[in-house]
């Protein structure tokens, strides 16, 4: 079936620097370099490199076709994407330090311009059996979740970057809920339930590099992957990497526990490389991977 993403799409600026700058710091940065980005953006290629059918919904500025070379050239149908000629493609400044974290400043740009008519019209062939996944970092999520909900379609909401706000409108719109596990305690807290309670089907939770656990929250079933060890070079993107990884083997009907085994395999490899879109390893470089730490 198809997934359909309705997600921002960034230039990435990533800094390297040897420390994050302090209050009132000023830091020369070692590097500059740009790449393709945003979570929208990531979450498409993931589950393109993947093996999944996907449609990506967003916007970009005049200046913004590149982006969508980049995207259709790594397998992401991009004929839903605007072109907004009265704003500017939406762009992010990462900050990296030698140990690979990262801090990370996002400018939304045309990712907050969409139309709710550009939306319906990119949903218009979508069905049952079809997914529609979101993020935090475009408008429209709540009327997309709602249409794609009347469609009959599953959603999967990543609510990252995390705005309670946001999750609150969401929630009832949702099929799946994934996020970290300190955005998962404040969903909790927000809403005054135990995780478990959360009002959701299904619950998906990344615990950086101790992996990630799933929860179906109406059967009580629970399943917990460990994350490879692998040296970091660069985290970003690699939540991105997981849930498009995830979202594309269950709309293949694996099982959760080899869709979870994909999604963590993808986001240990990607963590060892630089960069975000192009950094996202394809199925064959995941499945040798876990492959070569397996045996
Ligand atoms: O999750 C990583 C992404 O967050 C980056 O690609 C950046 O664009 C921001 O959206």
């Amino acid at each position: 079936m198809a997934i359909y993403n309705l997600g921002s799409i960034n230039a990435d600026w990533f800094y390297k620097v040897p420390h994050f700058p302090a209050d009132g710091e000023t830091l020369a940065a070692e590097s500059c370099t740009g790449g393709l980005g945003g979570k929208g953006a990531n979450q498409s290629v993931a589950v393109a490199r993947a093996g999944g059918n996907v449609h990506h919904i967003g916007a970009v500025g005049g200046e913004g076709g590149w982006t969508l070379e980049r995207l259709k050239s790594m397998g992401v149908d991009v004929s839903r994407v605007a072109i907004e000629g009265a704003g500017s493609t939406g762009h992010a400044l990462i900050f990296l330090t030698p140990d690979g974290e990262n801090r990370i400043v996002i400018h939304a740009g045309t990712n907050r311009m969409i139309a709710e008519a550009d939306v319906s019209a990119a949903l218009e062939r979508a069905g049952p059996g079809d997914m529609l996944i979101l993020q935090n970092e475009t408008n429209c999520t709540v009327f997309a979740a709602k249409s794609a909900r009347a469609r009959g379609m599953r959603v999967v909401y990543s609510a990252a970057p995390f705005d309670v706000g946001a999750v609150r409108e969401m929630l009832p719109h949702v099929d799946l809920l994934a996020v970290n596990e300190i955005e998962a305690a404040q969903v909790a807290e927000a809403l005054g339930v135990a995780l478990t309670a959360l009002p959701v089907r299904e619950l998906l939770v990344t615990q950086g590099a101790r992996g990630a656990t799933w929860f179906d929250l109406k059967t009580g079933e629970t399943l917990a992957v460990p994350a490879p060890k692998v040296a970091s070079v660069d985290t970003t993107g690699a939540g991105d990497t997981f849930a498009g990884y995830f979202c594309a083997a269950r709309d293949r009907g694996l099982p959760v526990a080899e869709c979870l085994e994909l999604a963590v395999g993808a986001s240990a490899l990607k963590v060892t490389r630089a960069g975000t879109s192009e950094a996202i390893p394809t199925l064959a470089e995941t499945r040798a991977f876990l492959e070569e730490i397996g045996g």
